[in-house]
């Protein structure tokens, strides 16, 4: 290839990134999601490849072509995720941008449900929170970043969250308009410095200043 991969200031770096949904089968052809086009994980991941890092993206079910010179797992559910992240290390830093389900159904039907049938009230069990479980690791990458999408007092939850799963970063975004599939993201960085709001930019905006901090960090 004519291009130079891995040069730039994240040249050396590997960089681990989770990103769009995960699907939790309830039987063959139905499953939980949370909605997510996973477009600004792949940006972000994109961005890092940019910037020279060897980027290693562990993406749900997406319908989205793999960014240049990123290295792309595919996964289903949560739990696949998970392994997939553990099996990815040793990293020097963690963008989990991915809508991991919180919940899955406990038992998968075999057959598909019909129409007809009298369901049984679906019992779900709590998924593994990776990113939580990631921060407080052996192997810990020495920069985390936690995404929340909210839509509500977004300063505050976010803030809350990076305490609770012992993230360094939390990007938080405001998704109470229309940003949900769409092109354009309201970032707030929270940070254990306070808080950064960035103007509304593009996705592919917020994947380019997000990934520059990250080499400005390393
Ligand atoms: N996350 C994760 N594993 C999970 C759930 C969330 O790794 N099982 C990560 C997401 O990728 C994101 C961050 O945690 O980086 C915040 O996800 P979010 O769903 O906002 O957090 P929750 O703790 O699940 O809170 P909420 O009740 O708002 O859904
Ligand atoms: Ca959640």
């Amino acid at each position: 290839a004519a291009l130079a991969p891995h040069a730039g200031p994240l040249a050396g770096k590997h960089i681990l990134v989770t990103a769009g949904p995960t699907h939790e089968p309830i039987d063959p052809v139905r499953y939980i999601a949370n909605r997510s086009s996973g477009k600004q994980g792949f940006e972000i991941a994109g961005a890092l490849a940019e910037l020279g890092a060897r980027v290693t993206l562990v993406a749900g079910p997406v319908a989205l072509p793999t960014p240049l010179l990123v290295d792309r797992v595919d996964v289903e559910t949560a739990r696949e995720m998970a392994a997939a992240v553990d099996a990815a290390l040793p990293a020097d830093a963690a963008v989990m941008v991915a809508a991991v389900a919180d919940w899955r159904p406990v038992d998968v039907a075999r057959q598909k449900l019909k129409k007809g049938d009298v369901l049984p009230p679906l019992a779900v069990a709590e998924n593994p929170d990776i990113l939580a479980a990631l921060a407080r690791s052996a192997g810990r990458p020495r920069l985390v970043v936690g995404f929340a999408a909210e839509t509500e007092r977004v300063v505050e939850h976010a803030t809350a969250k990076r305490a609770r799963k012992g993230a360094d970063w939390i990007v938080a975004n405001d998704v109470s308009g229309d940003v949900m599939g769409g092109d354009a993201n309201t970032i707030h960085l929270v940070t254990a410095h306070g808080v950064e709001n960035w103007e509304k930019l593009p996705k592919a905006d917020v994947a380019r200043r997000l990934a520059q901090r990250i080499a400005d960090a390393l």
